[in-house]
């Protein structure tokens, strides 16, 4: 990971390879971005359609006044819109812009006055230094930046040094995450992913993994199902993490397809293309857990990752079969495809058992997500408003955009089924996300309980990269669970 750090130099005296400073839209010059110019002799910035000053764009300029060997303009849109994750991105820009060179240094944090300010410049630049570079073979186009100071007045610096630090332990999981998330299929089967979890989340964290003689024994038939058309069976991975003298205990449940064929209700080639990213709920669970300990969390944390292949082997399970999931609910599975629910109730239900002061699952869960809220936001739905709000709260701080949406009751009997406690599928009538919410909802009892839909964000087609979000897997949701157990510990 690039390593990032502080000082108070000023920026007309730093000798970094390129000089990071923000512009806002209209050219209107932000922190250090007057002095740099005047020092270097430019008087009026260029006013061209390629830099207004808008977010995401960049401007690099050769200053030979400079101590530094150039300067890289930023823009930062709006002055007056401007909030922490807006410089988280512009960091995420300027990290991709100065890809070429060693050392940078920016008066980006210099901003805004909050000091969780150089948290989020931080994460932007280590989040958009980002590269899944471990299939190349090749060093072609390879980033090269390896240090970032942020420059800051030197009343804030050692404040300014404890954000660096917890943007690293933020960042560190993330790309935990991501790089789980970017493991091609063959890599990552059920077995495979949880032995990949247990090397993660150690030594801080116990883990126990149940295997399928352990699942069948425990009644789980959510997992074993949907398991059962692969060759590779499923896990259900429990990690532990317990503070001394805790101040809670929270459940977190991941959903972990490590591919999802769609299962005998087979997906079509271009939707299947890209689903080895269907465990992307259980490697944000995973990676927030191994964060724990470095963040000193005062929570006891348990993760539960419910992981499965979806394959349609000649032993698959088929439309209509019906299944019991552990603690005896009997579900009649409609549509294979549909399976991320039944593997969820499996570990859903268990968490209800430990009896948690809340529990919160991740899933890439359903298509129907991504037309509601696209692929720069999660949906949220749940039973408790305190959680909720809670949640959405520490969301925008991590820069994760989540909306919620409503479990109407009134589509609860789409899950109706004569056959069965509830079908799996929800009829396709519309409003499949809270469909799949009030699917879930069966399983959690009266306990407090969230559900983030992170289809859409979790992963990213090349098109739909922007700032810190890479192509392919980015994260979604670490933060935001990091930044949500941060602040239910006081
Ligand atoms: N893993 C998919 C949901 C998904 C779709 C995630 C696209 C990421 C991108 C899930 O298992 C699924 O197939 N859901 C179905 C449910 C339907 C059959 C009721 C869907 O959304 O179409
Ligand atoms: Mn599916
Ligand atoms: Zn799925």
């Amino acid at each position: 990971m690039l390593s990032v750090s502080v000082a108070d130099t000023d920026p007309l005296q730093v000798t970094a390879d390129l000089l990071v400073v923000p512009v806002f839209k209209g050219g209107i010059e932000g922190p250090g971005a007057a002095a740099v110019l005047a020092a270097a002799g430019i008087d009026t910035l260029p006013s061209t359609p390629e830099f207004r000053g808008d977010i995401g764009q960049t401007l690099l300029l050769s200053t030979p006044g400079l101590h530094s060997g150039g300067v890289l303009l930023v823009g930062l849109g709006r002055m007056d819109a401007t909030g922490a994750d807006r410089l988280r991105r512009a960091a995420g820009v300027a990290a991709k812009a100065a890809r070429t060179v060693d050392t940078v240094a920016t008066t980006l944090a210099q901003v805004l006055a909050e000091p969780a300010v150089v948290q989020a410049v931080a994460e932007g630049f280590l989040l958009g230094a980002y590269e899944d570079r471990r299939f190349r073979t090749d060093t072609e186009g390879q980033g090269q930046l390896q240090d970032v100071v942020i420059l800051v007045p030197s009343s804030q610096q050692q404040r300014a040094e404890a954000m660096v630090q917890r943007a690293e332990i933020y960042v560190r999981a993330t790309v935990a995450a991501r790089d789980l998330v970017n493991l091609p299929p063959d890599r990552k089967r059920p077995a495979d992913l949880a032995a990949a979890v247990t090397q993660l989340v150690g030594p801080s964290c116990d883990v126990e993994v149940l295997d399928e003689h352990a699942l069948a024994q425990g009644g789980f038939g959510g997992l074993l199902g949907v398991g059962r058309g692969s060759s590779a069976p499923p896990r259900l991975v429990k990690i532990h993490y317990r503070p001394d003298n805790p101040l809670g205990h929270v459940a977190l449940v991941g959903k972990g397809i490590t591919f999802d064929t769609g299962g005998l209700s087979l997906k079509r080639g271009t939707y299947m293309a890209t689903m080895k990213s269907d465990m992307a709920g259980a490697a944000a669970v995973a990676a927030t857990c191994s964060a724990l300990a470095a963040l000193g969390t005062r929570l006891e944390v348990t993760g539960l990752l419910a992981v499965a292949e979806n394959m349609p082997g000649a032993d698959a399970q088929r439309p209509g079969d019906i299944i019991t999931i552990h603690g005896g609910t009997t579900v009649e599975v409609l549509d294979t495809d549909a399976e991320g629910r039944l593997v969820l109730a499996d570990a859903l239900a268990h968490a209800a058992t430990l009896e948690p002061d809340a529990i919160v699952d991740l899933a890439t869960l359903t298509g129907t997500a991504i037309h509601a809220v696209g692929h720069y936001a999660g949906a949220v739905m749940g039973t408790d408003d305190e959680l909720l709000d809670a949640l959405l709260a520490a969301a925008e701080s991590a820069g994760e955009p989540l909306w919620q949406l409503p479990l109407w009751s009134d589509l609860e009997r789409l899950l109706d089924t004569p056959v069965a406690d509830l079908n799996n599928t929800g009829d396709g009538a519309g409003g499949g996300a809270i469909v799949a919410g009030l699917f879930l909802k069966r399983f959690v009892g009266d306990l407090p309980w969230a559900h983030l839909d992170i289809a859409g964000p979790a992963f990213l087609a090349p098109e739909q990269a922007q700032h810190y979000l890479p192509a392919g897997a980015t994260g979604y949701g670490v933060r935001t669970l990091l930044s949500w157990l941060e602040r239910s510990a006081g």
